[in-house]
């Protein structure tokens, strides 16, 4: 059937869509079929989207589920006038998305050298790739500490995450492996909550110091970041005041960064 389709499908896959969750009017997370061959590693991204006459219209999502997972899920923000995400926020069960299968990204182990605490930091839909990691045994298996660390403007926004940890501490199996080595730590910058404020300013501030034990340390810590492009370069530039090396698949380092996906 592969070959009816216009060139530009070739290599891709149509995978029905299994669940759909809208958390705010803002953001939603998906799920489709994850096919039998497909492999990744935690925090990877892989282009998806929806079939569109000649092309089809693809942006880069992070994988959200973990990679023992059965199916692929997937975070994402509604943008009103955005190409994809404005046809995607309709999408209902049993409807097909497509997909290139070739993950890819730099928020994996494999970036970064071996270290004590695992720190993840994130902004709005920036958790996604981090869902996929806290939930990886590896990822406990490399750490002593996993802190992940979620900004959002409203703390309906921060749903997704409160959920997720939720999901952890009552899954049999998986909060045996995670134990006490994970803490969550969701903050607001518009709307009133116990923890307000940027990240950024918890960690020039001592804030951070405060709430997880220790300052940001290069000997002991190791860095994940996804957001938008200014909160990368903010965070980045604390790492290396901080005295750490930024880390690619090629050559390992101290700390790693993603764009989140944005329209
Ligand atoms: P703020 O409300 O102070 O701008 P956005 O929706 O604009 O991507 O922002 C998502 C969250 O990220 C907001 O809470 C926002 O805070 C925060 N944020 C925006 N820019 C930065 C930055 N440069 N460093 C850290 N956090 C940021």
């Amino acid at each position: 059937m592969q070959d009816e389709l216009p060139k530009a499908y070739r290599g891709i896959e149509f995978l029905p869509v299994t669940a759909v969750k809208h958390y705010t009017d803002k953001t939603f997370s998906f799920s489709c079929a994850r096919p039998d061959s497909f492999r990744f590693r935690s925090g990877e991204f892989v282009m998806i989207g929806l079939g569109n006459g000649d092309k089809p219209l693809l942006r880069a999502y992070s994988i959200a589920s973990p990679n023992w997972a059965e199916e692929l899920a997937f975070y994402s923000i509604k943008v009103a006038d955005g190409p994809l995400t404005s046809r995607l926020q309709h999408l209902k069960v049993g409807d097909k998305i497509v997909m290139r299968p070739k993950p890819v990204g730099t928020l994996v182990h494999d970036a970064l050298i071996a270290g004590k605490r695992l720190l993840l930091f994130s902004t709005g839909t920036g958790i996604a790739p981090f869902a996929s990691t806290i939930r990886d045994p590896e990822t406990y298996d490399k750490f002593e500490q996993v802190i992940l660390t979620q900004t959002c403007r409203d703390v309906k926004e921060l749903d997704y995450g409160k959920a997720l940890i939720a999901e952890i501490r009552s899954d049999e199996l998986l909060s045996e492996v995670v134990g006490d080595k994970l803490t969550y730590i969701g903050t607001t910058t518009r709307e009133e909550s116990p923890d307000m404020g940027r990240m950024t300013d918890w960690l020039r501030d001592g804030r951070f110091a405060t709430a997880t034990g220790a300052a940001l340390d290069a000997e002991t810590d190791r860095v994940m970041i996804c957001g938008s492009m200014a909160m990368l370069q903010e965070h980045k530039a604390i790492c290396e005041d901080a005295g750490m090396a930024e880390g690619s698949n090629s050559e390992p380092g101290k700390f790693v960064i993603e764009k989140a996906f944005v329209d």
